[in-house]
């Protein structure tokens, strides 16, 4: 999300004749994106920062701004005279960050932490940062209603918009014009996408109907809504990718109450089971947050067999954070000592690990279609390029270039990566 919306905020500066540079030492504006999810997300901020204060040392004029959640989430406190930074402004104020400049300019401090209950960013178009020139991300909405527990994320992003649909369609078809060749759609919660009478399902239709060359994702699901709906959609169009992204958080109903994620164990392996009927073929990765609020053993226990029962293919796997403010900050003790999390997050870990190896060494054999997104790391005679499922595959060259199709037969496998052999 954070990337998707540098890429706006990139927008806006050049609408109004700034020009962007990737060379730190060339700026004369530094703005840093930040994320408030984790406390170490907004640790690693602190140490750019200090970096950023020598620069400004060697360069007086240099204009330093903190944007993104963090920006909502301290506000005036990032912009103590130590700190070194001149703008503060949080997701909602991007179009305003040229006047927010300009008053840094005159030698005063820019803020605007304003949160809104419109701002969707719909018309305008991203300058695209990733340079692959094949996938690209857009932002179908913006905010969040679920107020999990333990997550920052309604009170930095805001509450949950959508985005209308046409605009969507419209940067998905200029996309395709330019050779992009997919799409990952993106929201905290893209299943509650709605836009007078666009639901997410025929929001995903509209999108994959702008060619069958056009590759579409989305992220992220939030279990309690991932409807049948949505499924039948995803199965019937050969270019929606069979990937699905569905975080868990915890295998324990008694965590997941108390994490308001609105759904039980239960429910969720039934969601799987539903996945699996329309989409023998799908996918499905995870996020797991360790050492929540009150984790027994049994409740951790209850993750690692989850994880077992469902055989993710991947998962993002985290340490329980306390963000201030937040529900579990001011109810729940965060009673789980520091060296328990890490054993529980390293045995989760090691699990993921496994059953990504599994899970790899299971394509073995098969024969997949892969959107080639540029040289492989190891070899210029080397391509690497995604399946449908969302696997990374290295393979020889040829006479293909990024954005390709190509099919290949898998071979081999590390526990990150498969290898394949070209299908003519
Ligand atoms: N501590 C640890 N992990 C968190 N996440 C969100 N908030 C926290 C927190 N306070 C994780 C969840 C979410 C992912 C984006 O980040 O797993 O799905
Ligand atoms: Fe945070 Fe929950 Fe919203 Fe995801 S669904 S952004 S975890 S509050």
């Amino acid at each position: 999300m954070n990337a998707g919306d540098s890429e706006i905020v990139v927008s806006i500066m050049q609408q109004n004749g700034y020009i962007y540079t990737e060379d730190i030492n060339q700026a004369d504006i530094i703005l840093i994106n930040t994320c408030s999810i984790r406390d170490n997300a907004e640790q690693r901020i602190w140490g750019r920062l200090s970096a950023m204060r020598q620069i400004k040392k060697r360069k007086p004029s240099l204009i330093i701004g903190i944007i993104g959640c963090m920006a909502e989430r301290l506000k005036e406190q990032l912009i103590e005279p130590q700190t070194g930074v001149d703008i503060v402004a949080g997701p909602d104020s991007y179009r305003t960050l040229p006047q927010l400049v300009r008053t840094a300019e005159a030698g005063e401090r820019g803020i605007n932490v304003e949160l809104s209950k419109e701002e969707t960013y719909a018309e305008i178009a991203p300058v695209r940062l990733d340079k692959n020139g094949v996938s690209a991300y857009i932002a179908i909405m913006r905010g969040c209603n679920n107020y999990c527990a333990y997550c920052v994320v309604p009170y930095t992003r805001g509450l949950e918009r959508s985005r209308d649909p046409q605009t969507i369609v419209n940067e998905a078809r200029i996309l395709f014009e330019n050779g992009y060749r997919e799409v990952t759609l993106l929201g905290q919660n893209v299943n509650s996408y709605k836009c007078g009478e666009v639901g997410f399902p025929q929001l995903m239709e509209m999108v994959a109907q702008v060619s069958p060359q056009l590759r579409v994702r989305f992220a992220t699901s939030h279990p309690k809504d991932i409807s049948d709906d949505l499924l039948e959609v995803m199965a019937r169009y050969e270019n929606i990718c069979k990937a699905i992204h569905l975080p868990a958080q915890s295998g324990s109903n008694e965590m997941l109450k108390k994490m308001n994620r609105k759904y039980t164990r239960e429910w969720y392996l039934e969601r799987v089971a539903a996945i699996h009927r329309y989409m023998p073929d799908c996918a499905i990765t995870t996020d797991l947050i360790a050492g929540f609020c009150g984790e027994t053993l049994e409740d951790h226990q209850q993750t690692l067999s989850l994880m077992q029962e469902v055989g993710y293919a991947s998962a993002f796997m985290f340490k329980y954070s306390e963000r201030p403010g937040t529900f579990s900050a001011r109810h729940y003790a965060d009673d789980i000592a520091d060296e328990e999390k890490t054993r529980r997050l390293n045995e989760i870990i090691a699990l993921q690990n496994s059953l990504s190896v599994v899970s790899n060494e299971a394509e073995i054999g098969l024969i997949r279609e892969i959107l080639v997104e540029g040289t492989s790391k190891r070899s210029e005679d080397q391509l690497c390029g995604r399946t449908s499922q969302n696997k990374m595959v290295v393979f020889d060259r040829g006479d293909h270039k990024a954005g390709d199709y190509v099919t290949v037969k898998i071979t081999g496998c590390s526990s990150a990566t498969l290898f394949g052999e070209e299908i003519k």
